[in-house]
């Protein structure tokens, strides 16, 4: 949560910063603000998102080449004017930004207010930097030494940036648990959450490490440990182009990510899955198969969408690999005591790779003797970088806040890597892995079948979007699907929504069901047809309004639902690669049709760097 951005050089940084303000703003909107370092240091900031600071700076003067900028996500205070970053010093000396928080800073407010320091806003951020400047006053110490001094002390997360009005070019930075970056041009260095604001200037970056401290100036990275000691940048050339980060034409970042399944499940099986030579490549998995194979059991840890494909990934491993599968919410497996064996294997599902809950577990169970395989979206990201081994899912960044693209690429690497681990296990048959290598190699186009049926999708989310609640029910394969439906709709459309087992509903939801609700059958043909045909009987009896999303050829399925959504046909096990896509089109549509802001619903970042 919260973006961060960073610029010194000989450009003009206002620019610079504002642009990777926009980028970014998907971590979090509550508020935006920049300060700027010309001789004068300084500060403007606006509750509300970046276009509101933009206007809000009209007339004022920009000029400085060297600044920096935050866009938040609220956690210690409001989203109001004051608590919006950056913050500046009791003196005005330093102004600072961070992303994080600060778990022990009400200790220190209080010996600051002894002390007689007073506060502007409520955050934990002012403490923090405040006590920087108390170290730095009484240790008469540059400012990179009272910052090492003062982090030592801190119990938290952060990745914060100063700039100080007496050393004109050098922007301190430093980070634990919340993710920093850094781009090295000629003579200028851009600092960034993620490499998105960079990448348009340089394509090489160093992702700094926790508990690291770089001091960085137009023409000099020194990196260093909370200890002083040197550290070697490890130098990484960004795999990414700047159309990647654009909407291409597409209103929303999260249509265009829809649309873009059909190209990012294939850059997923790319260069892995081989369906002439009946091959899967997955190097990272490979040199773990052993263990994967011999493992008593696996668990799997993530949160929200993630979760969802762990869930499916689960069904498909008791499957084919025959070991069994525990699914773990991350922030309730960190704070539990949980049983972990020497050569357990975890596997961590994120999108990020960012998310503080799902970091934090993986640590510390690669700490009782875990072996962590992180299947992460973004490159570099912690949860990568933690991780004893993996795959990359090869989605590309996804900006809207609601996953979609990540999801079905998580699929199709989860889907992957049990299938190489069932043939090397023999727990499946030759016959049936090539059978599912097949069905697997043809999901890019029959996701473009799927994306046909957009506008259908936006009649019916015209036709739906007054419901106040809707009910989303699968099963198998399908039931993590309807979890995701209902997701989909909670955050983008504010509708309440729940996701069900279908048969599960007989237990207590079937209690909503009247004329008014509708309910979202996920009914693809599958090994649980005729049970999911009886489930939407049950709700007919009970005059629900029946939306089924169901496979081509299917007779029965019509004669009871009011809309179908029909896809084509698919083995189940590679089914909810499909069968979600509609959903998250009816999420989209009828979050439009309400004229909400779908890239950036309220309340939400996209990034959870806090737990
Ligand atoms: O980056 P991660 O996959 O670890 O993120 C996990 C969740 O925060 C994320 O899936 C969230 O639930 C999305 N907003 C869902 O659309």
């Amino acid at each position: 949560m919260c973006g961060i951005v960073g610029y010194t050089g000989p450009r003009e940084a206002y620019p610079v910063i504002l642009k990777g303000l926009k980028r970014l703003e998907y971590r979090g909107y509550d508020s935006a603000g920049v300060a700027l370092l010309d001789g004068d240091l300084n500060v403007y900031k606006k509750k509300g998102k970046v276009a509101e600071l933009e206007e809000n700076m009209i007339g004022t003067n920009m000029h400085a080449h060297i600044g920096i900028g935050h866009t938040r996500w609220a956690t210690h205070g409001e989203p109001n004017d004051r608590n919006a970053h950056p913050h500046l010093s009791q003196s005005g000396q330093i102004a600072m930004i961070h992303n994080g928080i600060i778990e022990n800073y009400a200790k220190i407010k209080k010996d600051l207010l002894a002390k007689g320091y007073n506060f502007k806003s409520d955050t934990d951020t002012e403490v923090l930097l405040n006590f920087i400047e108390d170290i730095k006053k009484n240790n008469n110490c540059p400012l990179e030494e009272a910052v090492r001094i003062a982090l030592k002390r801190i119990v938290g997360a952060y990745c914060i940036l100063l700039i100080d009005k007496d050393d004109p070019h050098t922007i301190i930075a430093a980070r634990k648990g919340s993710p920093l970056v850094i781009g090295i041009g000629k003579g200028e260095h851009f600092l960034a959450s993620d490499a998105s604001p960079i990448i348009e200037y340089t394509k090489e970056v160093v992702y700094v490490n926790d508990y690291e401290i770089a001091i960085v100036r137009p023409d000099e990275l020194i990196l260093k440990n909370l200890g002083n000691e040197n550290q070697t940048p490890f130098i990484t050339k960004l795999d990414m182009e700047l159309a990647a980060i654009e909407k291409g034409g597409y209103d929303h970042f999260m249509l265009k990510e829809i649309f873009e399944q059909p190209t990012t499940i294939y850059d997923c099986l790319r260069g892995r899955l081989d369906t002439e030579k009946s091959t899967i490549t997955m190097s990272g998995i490979q040199q773990y198969a052993d263990k994967i194979i011999n493992a008593n059991r696996i668990m799997i840890i993530a949160c929200g969408t993630s979760w969802h494909a762990a869930l499916v990934a689960e069904y498909i491993i008791e499957e084919l690999c025959r070991i069994p599968v525990e699914v773990e919410y991350a922030s309730e497996f960190r704070y539990r005591n949980p049983i972990i064996h020497e050569g357990d294997v975890i596997i961590a599902v994120s999108q990020s790779g960012e998310t503080a809950d799902t970091l934090v577990a993986i640590e510390n169970a690669k700490q009782k003797g875990a072996i962590i395989i992180g299947i992460v979206n973004a490159v570099g990201s912690s949860i990568a970088r933690v991780s004893h081994a993996g795959a990359y899912t090869h989605a590309g960044p996804e900006i809207g806040v609601a996953s979609t693209k990540a999801f079905t690429a998580q699929l199709a690497v989860l889907t992957m890597a049990a299938l190489k681990i069932g043939l090397e296990k023999g727990t499946i048959t030759k016959e049936r892995y090539q059978q599912l290598a097949q069905e697997l190699a043809d999901i890019p186009e029959k996701v473009e079948a799927v994306l046909k049926t957009d506008d259908q999708i936006k009649k019916l989310a015209e036709k739906y979007k007054d419901a106040r609640d809707f009910l989303y029910l699968g099963r198998g394969y399908n039931f993590p699907v309807a979890l995701e439906g209902a997701l989909k709709l909670k955050e983008i459309s504010y509708i309440h929504a729940e996701g069900y087992p279908a048969a599960e509903m007989k237990h207590g939801p079937i209690a909503l069901v009247d004329e008014d609700l509708p309910v979202v059958f996920v009914a693809t043909k599958d090994s649980y047809h005729e049970k999911i045909i009886s489930n939407m009987q049950e709700i007919k009896a009970r005059k629900g309004k029946v939306i089924a999303i169901m496979t081509e050829g299917d007779t029965v399925t019509p004669t009871l639902a009011d809309d179908i959504i029909v896809i084509p046909e698919a083995d189940e096990i590679v089914a909810p690669m499909l069968s979600v896509i509609p959903l998250q089109l009816l999420a989209y549509h009828i979050g439009v049709a309400k004229g909400l802001d779908v890239d950036k619903p309220r309340n939400l970042a996209k990034s959870v760097t806090v737990e």
